[in-house]
């Protein structure tokens, strides 16, 4: 694994320092952070973070710009960890905060609207990715599929700012030691 040492200095609440990696290439998300699984709302926290550069690939190919590495990426990103991502949410992440959060914290009804939102992305990645293959193929978006390619990147960028200025705060205060270790361990099973 290629880790320099920009990453193993990286904090993951450093935002930015993050933008100001963005900026060297626009078209570029970050390898993943496997080591951060120990720590998993860090790891969702970096992992947002790369959705946020996911964003702004599929905001560079509604403007009608083509890279061709870049969109690969993209493709290869939404298909395998950003789905990825959603069953860690799914599966372990909005169980175990149901678990724990008292009534109080409401966090039943922002997790039903999330996983609703996650529900919606399912559909919306397949039509995306062939979206990117068409682009890579050559072809030039017409408007209409420029907006749906803009308001997919809306919708990805809402939805991490969503959850990391409600539920990680939430998880921090909530989540004892043994859940953030069942957390982590199922994020690793999931990953073998
Ligand atoms: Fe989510
Ligand atoms: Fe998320």
């Amino acid at each position: 694994m290629n880790v320099t040492s920009h990453t193993s200095n990286h904090n993951p609440e450093d935002g930015a320092a993050h933008e100001s990696h963005e900026a060297v290439n626009p078209w570029d998300i970050d390898a993943p952070s496997p080591q951060l699984i120990e720590n998993p709302i860090d790891f969702l926290f970096v992992e947002h973070n790369r959705q946020r550069q996911a964003a702004n690939i599929l905001h560079l190919v509604a403007d009608g710009e083509v890279n061709e590495a870049g969109v690969k990426k993209l493709i290869d990103f939404l298909e395998t960890d950003f789905a990825v991502h959603v069953a860690d949410e799914e599966l372990c992440f909005f169980p175990l905060l149901l678990q724990n959060c008292p009534p109080e914290d409401n966090i039943d009804k922002l997790i039903e609207r999330l996983a609703d939102e996650h529900k919606k992305d399912e559909g919306t990645v397949a039509g995306m990715t062939s979206v990117l293959e068409s682009v890579l193929a050559g072809e030039k978006l017409s408007g209409k599929v420029s907006r749906t390619v803009r308001g997919f990147a809306e919708h990805i960028l809402q939805h991490l700012a969503l959850e990391n200025a409600v539920l990680l705060p939430i998880a921090r205060a909530r989540l004892n030691k043994k859940s953030l270790q069942a957390l982590s361990d199922m994020m690793k099973e999931r990953r073998i």
